[in-house]
């Protein structure tokens, strides 16, 4: 069934839920795309100051950005914007949240406690401090050069042997040449959560704790940014390619508010939100 185009919700517009499936029962989430056959979903996951959790092993991997607060895992301590990957069948020691967190999370499968039986081919990544790590400008597509682009690699999918988990920044004040350019197109998902600034496409302004989730094959943008932007992306389920649109579509900064929402969003997504909650 896979997950429906949600482009884009606030997470702030979110209720706080069970965690699903049972690996985080002592925790709460705010669920910002799932499917619901599989159980492959991307959170916000809140954990209470004192959690604790001994020896356990997941049957998913889990991929985490933490926003607030600290987390520490098989002692790597992970505090605001650390990173990491943790496949499935991943044999974890301990872990421990002294004052709590929020953690961006994102499991390809239901979140359930599993054996050590199920192994993924995929190395974990444990302890990345993306505050620490440089920007870098390679490979940067010239149709998107108007954007001032800067990245930081947080993973590398070795199916594809490419990036598929990074931090993009664009500059401010940027947008395309003549307010006008080409659609973009992947064959692949393409999932954002806006970390700072803002960014403006043809259904909205994304600011912070926004988040979208576009299946593959959907043409999107032009996008820019009135003020910069800093966001976290995937590429999933899929190779990333750029393909071009042929026509020119018009740009502005002020776009009318009309997000593609799936039925059970569609009333939390109707009016921008306002707010100064950064999630
Ligand atoms: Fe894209």
């Amino acid at each position: 069934m896979g997950r429906p185009h949600t482009e884009f919700i606030a997470a702030q517009r979110l209720p706080w839920e069970k965690v699903p499936g049972d690996a985080r029962a002592d925790c709460q989430a705010k669920i910002l795309s799932i499917d619901p056959e599989r159980g492959d979903c991307s959170l916000l996951v809140r954990y209470p100051a004192g959690w604790r959790r001994g020896a356990e092993v997941l049957g998913c991997d889990e991929e985490l950005f933490v926003l607030d607060g600290d987390l520490t895992i098989d002692g790597h301590p992970y505090r605001e914007h650390g990173y990491a990957f943790l496949p499935a069948g991943h044999g974890r020691r301990d872990a421990a949240s002294r004052h709590g967190a929020v953690v961006l999370t994102f499991f390809s499968a239901w979140p359930r406690l599993a054996s050590t039986a199920i192994k993924s081919n995929a190395p974990a990544i444990q302890g990345l401090d993306s505050i620490a790590m440089d920007w870098d400008t390679k490979d940067i597509d010239p149709g998107l050069a108007f954007m001032g682009i800067r990245r930081k690699t947080l993973r590398v999918n070795p199916e594809f042997n490419q990036r598929s988990t990074f931090l993009i920044a664009t500059a401010p004040h940027n947008h395309p040449k003549g307010w006008k350019c080409p659609t973009l197109t992947h064959p692949c998902v393409e999932e954002c959560f806006m970390l700072g600034g803002d960014l403006t496409g043809p259904q909205g302004v994304l600011h912070t704790g926004t988040y979208f989730w576009r299946p593959p094959d959907v043409p999107h943008g032009p996008f820019g940014s009135l003020n910069g932007s800093l966001s976290l992306i995937r590429f999933v389920y899929g190779r990333h390619i750029n393909v071009w649109g042929k026509e020119d579509v018009p740009y502005t900064f002020t776009p009318e508010h009309r997000p593609v929402l799936p039925a059970h969003l569609a009333a939390l997504g109707r009016e921008p939100y306002r707010g100064t909650m950064p999630y």
